[in-house]
This record gives structure tokens, C-alpha cells and sequence, in this order.
């Protein structure tokens, strides 16, 4: 691996380059007129993701030379274990709307381990840090989860993947389990800023079919360093393939993960 690769610091620097360069591209299209196309039905792509994404691969590729990458937009690194993941705007379709929360997350893995994870928030001007082992910050300031422990004093995140509207049944069965046990329950928008709420403490727990690499690998280790956990929905360890993810801030984690598991068993 190139030098860059020594320490994770190193490349904890390069994702948040990387990372607040996109956020200047962000800022600077929110007024402008947007060109959004359709992926699917509800899967919305603008000439901002597209431009984030060019944007961070080439800061990636001279700081960060040889170095494999997966970003959302033009695919990569599928099977590599060591790779940077990439997405260019997280919550697109908050963006489109003019709804305030999305962000640039970016992460790397060495040898199927995350290391290092940035996610930049461009409209509060805020960047969550984390490398594995040293904690995670939001700026220079350290970060942590709640100490939530009941259910029922939880608030809770989710998000519904891009085939909703085919299968809503499906995803509606985890919402009611959690919506008749918890506090309160959210669905934000951008997966990103669920995992930054849940490494600050802000909320308790948060659970998504149908994420990809991409959209789990820097808030995972973000939330991993902020004392939280996070496998499969399964209680498995974590694949970032596997399309069922759930977080907590640790307390809750086989409370939520029994729960889930018997709804995934009863499918
Ligand atoms: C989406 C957001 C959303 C989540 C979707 C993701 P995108 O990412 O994170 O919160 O529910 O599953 O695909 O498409 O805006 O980058
Ligand atoms: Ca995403
Ligand atoms: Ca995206």
C-alpha cells in the first residue's frame, strides 16, 4: 500500500479533505438550479452528487494515490478489502427538497477493517471524525452515545431503501414493532446524519434495510468510537453488504436486536 496507508491519521486527513471539498460544491449548488434525475421511482441523482463525486475521487487519487474506491455514483471498488467508500451526498432527496440534513461521507478500509471515517455536515459547517481505536469527534470536540437503556425511553432512527413503494408491508412491520415500544421514533432522511444523531448522543438507536457500503461504513466506525455498536440486523457482525444494519448506543443493542431478529424469523 502507498504511504499514505501508514497511519490511519494520514487518511483520516485525506477523507476530510476530500470530504470538505464536496461540502464547498454543496454550499455553492444550493441555489443554483438543480438537474435531478430519476435512478427509480424515488431514487433521485443531481449534477451535485455527480460533482461531489469527481471532486472527492480526484482529491482521493492525489493524496491518497492507488488506493481502490466504491462511491455511489460510478460503482468501483465492489470487491476489494482495502478501498475508500464513498458517498458524495448522503440524503439527496432532502437536498433536492431543500430539507436541512444530508452530508459527505467517506471512510476507508483497510483489509475489510474500517479505519478511519469522516462525515462532513455542510450546512451546519460541523465534521464528524473517527479512527479506530482514538475516538470520535465532531470537530476537535470529543463525542458519545447516550446511556439510554429502556426501550421505552428510547428515541429511535430508520430510514425505508429506494423499493418502498413495491414492498411497504415488509418495512412497516419493523416501524410498528419499535413505534408501539419506544419513545419516539424518526425517519430523517439521510443515513449519515441518523449515525452522526446516534454517535452524540442525540438518539438512542437506529435500524435500515437496504443500506449500502457506502452509506454505513464511516458512520459505523463514527458510532463504534462514540461507544456505541452496531452489527447486522441479526445481531451478526457487520457486513457492509449485508443490507440490514442496526445501531445503537450499546444499552440497547440486544434489547432492539431480539426484537429484530424474531421479526426477521417470522418473515
Ligand atoms: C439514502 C439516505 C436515506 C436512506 C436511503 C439511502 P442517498 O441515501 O441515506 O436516509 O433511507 O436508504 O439510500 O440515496 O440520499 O445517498
Ligand atoms: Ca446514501
Ligand atoms: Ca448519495
Amino acid at each position: 500500500m502507498p504511504g499514505i496507508m501508514n497511519t490511519e491519521t494520514d487518511a483520516l486527513d485525506v477523507a476530510i479533505r476530500a470530504a470538505h471539498a464536496a461540502g464547498v460544491l454543496i454550499r455553492s449548488a444550493q441555489d443554483s438550479p438543480l438537474q435531478v434525475r430519476h435512478k427509480g421511482a424515488v431514487d433521485l441523482v443531481t449534477q451535485v452528487d455527480e460533482a461531489c463525486e469527481r471532486e472527492i475521487r480526484a482529491v482521493l487519487a492525489r493524496d491518497a494515490p492507488g488506493v481502490p474506491v466504491l462511491a455511489e455514483e460510478s460503482g468501483g471498488a465492489w470487491n476489494e478489502s482495502t478501498r475508500w467508500l464513498v458517498d458524495p451526498l448522503d440524503g439527496t432527496t432532502n437536498f433536492v427538497h431543500g430539507y436541512p440534513s444530508y452530508g459527505v461521507s467517506i471512510a476507508l478500509e483497510i483489509d475489510g477493517e474500517l479505519v478511519a471515517g469522516c462525515i462532513y455536515d455542510p450546512i451546519r459547517d460541523r465534521t464528524y471524525t473517527a479512527r479506530k481505536g482514538a475516538g470520535a469527534f465532531c470537530d476537535d470536540q470529543p463525542i458519545s452515545v447516550s446511556r439510554t437503556d429502556r426501550l421505552t425511553d428510547a428515541l429511535l432512527l430508520t430510514g425505508f431503501p429506494y423499493d418502498r413503494r413495491e414492498r411497504p408491508d415488509y418495512y412497516l412491520r419493523y416501524v410498528r414493532a419499535f413505534l408501539t415500544t419506544s419513545q419516539g421514533l424518526r425517519r430523517g432522511g439521510a443515513a449519515s446524519m441518523d449515525f452522526v444523531a446516534l454517535a452524540t448522543g442525540c438518539a438512542d438507536g437506529f435500524w435500515e434495510i437496504g443500506l449500502s457500503p457506502w452509506d454505513v461504513a464511516a458512520g459505523a466506525l463514527l458510532v463504534r468510537e462514540a461507544g456505541g455498536r452496531v452489527t447486522n440486523l441479526d445481531l451478526a457482525p457487520l457486513t457492509l453488504d449485508g443490507r440490514r444494519m442496526l445501531a445503537t448506543n450499546g444499552c440497547l443493542h440486544s434489547e432492539m436486536g431480539t426484537m429484530l431478529r424474531d421479526l426477521l424469523s417470522s418473515e
